[in-house]
């Protein structure tokens, strides 16, 4: 999530070929003949029109999944060969990878830098899956009597995934990693907004060797499509990113099937700077925090507590850094700031200025549209922001900052924890007491210290409360791809 990439020049503008269903490693039209528009969020104009999968599109895609997972060459595969399908994959990934970032730059809005940056961490988790292929094992078990029991670690079977708009190929590598790992079979949604990367992907897939019916995409909105995926009785799993209260509809949507699931929800974090923090390091830290993709992040940093002793210097400081920034068209490189991915976003987000300057907070900066073609919404700092306030309680998604200020630990760390997410959180402070002491009292996935929005493919992600349910990255989402089977043997 780090944007990693140099700065280099311009991209060539994306061509846009493929916008029909990828079913059994066929491009196919959905059945009863729909399609989408999809835009690019900077200018507002239409850039595709992209078939819409039906449920009778979400079944064919669910039957080529199964078929490919229990009779065809999948099935069968060696462990070591489904590693190298995927090293294959992020090797031609990285061949088309300044392609793949104009598209992604394109059709969600993300700078350019940073969309080079989500590139670099597609390729990070692809080829980290890619080398746990042949190294999922099972146990073998000291049971009483006599017998031999060992254990199997199985394929949890067909996925269905769900994914968000705000890192498109990010969230489909996070996804099709320990899934293609593990050996299932994926039936993947992106989002309605940004469907177009994924295609592309789908396209290299196919050219890396992956055999018909592993990896399905299938186009269309959540209500219709992503909820024939939720119900559809021969999908194994679900593993969703997105909204809390999607989240919380797909639950009940699927518990007539007892799917097995997987949440990545949002986030409202804390991030706290103590008065002994490295000030230039610690403002920088806060300003990434929130700014970092126009703060459209599920671990954004939107509530920024501040000890009491240095709150007027901190704020003014990251105040004068972000009327600076500089917003624009995201291919260009020199761009910091594209806009939001949609103008539903856009709204959401002018919306909550309002209800921030209703409910007196103090507006410092920002608050309003930027321009008046795309989406683009200042960088915007609330300050005197309390506890109970609307924008200090719900996620926003946008970039705007609540600064509460504090005055101890024990009080910050209270008023931190006083909400239902539990994604992220982070510490500023030179003393190693603090950081301790904040990062095991803090009910969060990830603590941050002295740094902000570090997130490796090595390392376990997710969410304690309403931010989610399981794990994603690292050997952790391995568990949620597989099923342990206990086989036991009579001897003797
Ligand atoms: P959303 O949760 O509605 O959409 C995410 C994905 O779920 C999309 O692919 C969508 O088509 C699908 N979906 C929506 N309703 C569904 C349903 N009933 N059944 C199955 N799939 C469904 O999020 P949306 O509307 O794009 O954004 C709204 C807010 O959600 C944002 O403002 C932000 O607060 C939050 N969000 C959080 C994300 C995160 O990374 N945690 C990512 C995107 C949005
Ligand atoms: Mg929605």
């Amino acid at each position: 999530m780090t944007a990693t990439a140099t700065p280099m020049k311009r991209p060539a503008k994306p061509a846009i070929k493929l916008t029909k269903l990828l079913i059994n490693n066929e491009w196919v039209d959905p059945a009863d003949g729909k399609s989408f528009e999809t835009y690019n969020p900077a200018t507002g104009e239409v850039i595709a029109k992209v078939a819409e999968a039906g449920a009778k599109d979400v079944d064919r895609a669910v039957k080529a999944a199964r078929k490919a997972l229990e009779t065809g060459p999948w099935s069968r595969i060696d462990a070591a060969d489904r590693g190298k399908l995927m090293f294959k994959l992020a090797d031609l990934i990285e061949k088309n990878k300044e392609e793949l970032a104009a598209l992604e730059s394109l059709n969600c809005g993300k700078t350019i830098t940073d969309a080079r940056g989500d590139l670099d961490g597609v390729l990070n988790t692809l080829r980290y899956y890619a080398g746990w292929a042949d190294k999922i094992e099972g146990k073998t078990v000291p049971v009483r009597g006599s017998f031999l029991s060992y254990t199997l670690r199985q394929p949890v079977g067909v996925v269905g995934q769900i994914i968000p708009w705000n890192f498109p190929l990010l969230m489909l590598a996070w996804k099709w990693g320990p899934a293609l790992a593990a050996g299932c079979t994926i039936v993947m949604k992106p989002a309605e907004q940004t469907p177009l990367s994924a295609l592309r992907v789908g396209e290299l897939a196919i050219e890396a060797g992956f055999p018909p019916g592993v990896i399905n995409l299938i186009n269309g909105f959540g209500e219709t499509t992503g909820d024939a995926i939720v119900v559809h009785p021969d999908i194994d799993k679900v593993a969703f990113t997105g909204h809390v209260d999607t989240a919380k509809i797909i639950q009940k949507r699927a518990a007539d099937t007892l799917k097995r699931m997987t949440f990545e929800l949002g986030g409202k974090s804390p991030n706290v700077i103590f008065a002994d923090a490295d000030m230039e390091q610690a403002v920088n830290g806060a300003f990434h925090a929130i700014y970092f993709h126009c703060g459209q992040c599920c671990t954004a940093g939107s509530r920024l507590f501040v000890e009491e002793k240095i709150h007027k210097e901190f704020v003014d400081r990251l105040a004068a850094k972000a009327k600076g920034r500089k917003l624009g068209d995201p291919l260009d490189p020199s761009t910091e700031q594209g806009p939001q991915v949609s103008n539903e976003q856009m709204d959401k987000i002018l919306k909550y200025c309002d209800i921030g300057q209703k409910e007196g907070a103090k507006l410092l900066l920002g608050g309003k549209r930027h321009g008046s073609n795309g989406y683009f919404v200042e960088p915007t700092v609330f300050d005197n922001v309390k506890d109970e306030m609307t924008i200090a309680k719900d996620e926003i998604f946008g970039p705007v900052v609540s600064v509460l200020p504090f005055k101890s630990m024990e009080e910050v760390i209270d008023r931190a924890n006083r909400t239902n997410y539990g994604l992220a959180a982070a510490i500023f402070t030179k003393n190693i007491d603090k950081a301790h002491t904040y990062a095991k009292a803090v009910k969060a996935g990830t603590v941050w210290v002295n740094c902000y929005h570090i997130v490796d493919t090595t390392t376990p992600f997710g969410g304690f409360k309403m931010s989610g349910q399981g794990r994603e990255n690292g050997e952790d989402a391995l568990e949620h791809y597989t099923e342990t089977k206990t086989v036991t043997i009579k001897l003797g």
